[in-house]
């Protein structure tokens, strides 16, 4: 029998996490009549069982709102926590420790909303015995085991805004304008919008570019008559013999590596090889931020809502996912491990080929 859940928000933050950790209160606490907790930062809070007793006044009005009221980290691993031992740093596997404090305070089980790093050690405590329940979340939108992650739409809607008001410094200075987007192994955001947006050229990691075939594209434009072109690049898009280009290495992170400075490298590139004036935005953490738009709302709603519905049919060990137009659990199993990447010649980069753009390949 569940009396008390414990939920948690792991990982970057990301439109819409409000929205499910709202779904979650009110299915548990008013149709269930669940106590329900929320644990501060992450992973953080649960290892330092830091957290707060959540009342359905600290959901309402919370919808509409960026970010996490609970806090978030993408930087600690229950399974190798860092700690300071005697001024050294240690990494120390803390889930007995997590488990304990569970047993201790009554908690039955947690909802886990994170994306992979999150998710993965959400299979982990799983494996271990805790009953779990995961909630897919990530602007990247790379996670196989559901269509859609919450928050991925949002960062879609923001990133073709931005190329929307790119056009125009583009057609009225005759520039190349670059716009870099998040997407460090998949590039959903790329692709997407830049097909919403009318992007000439779009990079993603899935496509490697010569940089050759991208200026030439460029001057193709120029020689018909364009006089500007737009490119959006994901961060992970790497050249056919080069690197991914790294911003800056967190050591202390689980996945150390954030990207960033493709935008800048190809400006370069592209400016030596046509002659034609590029400018580079990076649009960064706006991606993240701010309200969800309507479809993640719904998204995230339904999300949270499934979440406890699996925990009140006594289903753990899942991660709740959109599958078609149905709201489907799927085992933590099969949901953490492989990314799901943009296929090279799959539709959407046929129909965006069909309309000309140009994947430097
Ligand atoms: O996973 C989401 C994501 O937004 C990536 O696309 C990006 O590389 C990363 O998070 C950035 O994380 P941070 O906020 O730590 O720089």
């Amino acid at each position: 029998m569940v009396k008390k859940i414990g939920v948690l928000t792991g990982g970057g933050d990301c439109p819409g996490l409000n929205a499910v950790i709202r779904g979650v209160v009110k299915t548990a606490m008013v149709k269930y009549g669940y106590e329900v907790i929320g644990y501060k930062d992450g992973y953080r809070g649960l290892v330092m069982n830091d957290f707060i007793k959540l009342k359905l006044e600290d959901v309402t009005g919370i919808l509409d709102k960026g970010g996490t009221i609970l806090g978030t980290s993408n930087r600690d691993n229950p399974f190798e926590f860092r700690v300071v031992k005697d001024g050294n740093i240690e990494y120390k596997d803390m889930s007995e420790r997590v488990i304990n404090n569970m047993d201790m305070f009554g908690i039955d089980c947690l909802v886990l909303i994170g994306g992979d790093g999150t998710l993965t050690s959400a299979r982990d405590f799983a494996r271990k015995g805790l009953k779990v329940v995961g909630v897919p979340k990530t602007i990247d939108n790379d996670l196989s085991a559901t269509d859609v992650t919450f928050g991925f739409m949002t960062a879609v809607e923001t990133a073709t805004e931005a190329i929307d008001k790119l056009h125009s410094t583009a057609e009225s200075h005759h520039r190349v304008m670059i716009l870099e987007v998040m997407g460090r192994y998949a590039g959903w955001i790329a692709i997407e919008s830049g097909i919403a947006g009318g992007a000439d050229i779009i990079l993603i990691p899935e496509i490697p570019y010569d940089i050759n075939k991208v200026a030439q594209k460029i001057l193709e434009r120029k020689n018909s008559g364009k006089s500007f072109s737009i490119v959006v690049v994901a961060e992970g898009a790497k050249s056919v013999d080069g690197e991914l280009v790294v911003s800056k290495v967190v050591k202390d992170s689980p996945d150390p590596i954030r990207l960033g400075g493709i935008g800048n490298k190809i400006a370069e590139d592209i400016e030596k090889l046509t002659g034609i004036e590029t400018r580079v935005t990076v649009l960064g953490h706006l991606q993240r931020g701010g309200r969800p738009i309507p479809y993640d709302r719904i998204l995230s709603t339904r999300y949270g809502v499934a979440a406890v519905e699996l925990i009140n049919a006594g289903n753990f060990g899942m991660m709740v996912g959109l599958q078609g137009n149905d709201i489907v659990g799927v085992p933590l199993e099969e949901a953490v491990g492989t990314l799901k990447t943009v296929p090279p010649d799959g539709e959407l980069v046929r129909i965006a080929k069909s309309v000309g753009v140009g994947f430097g390949d």
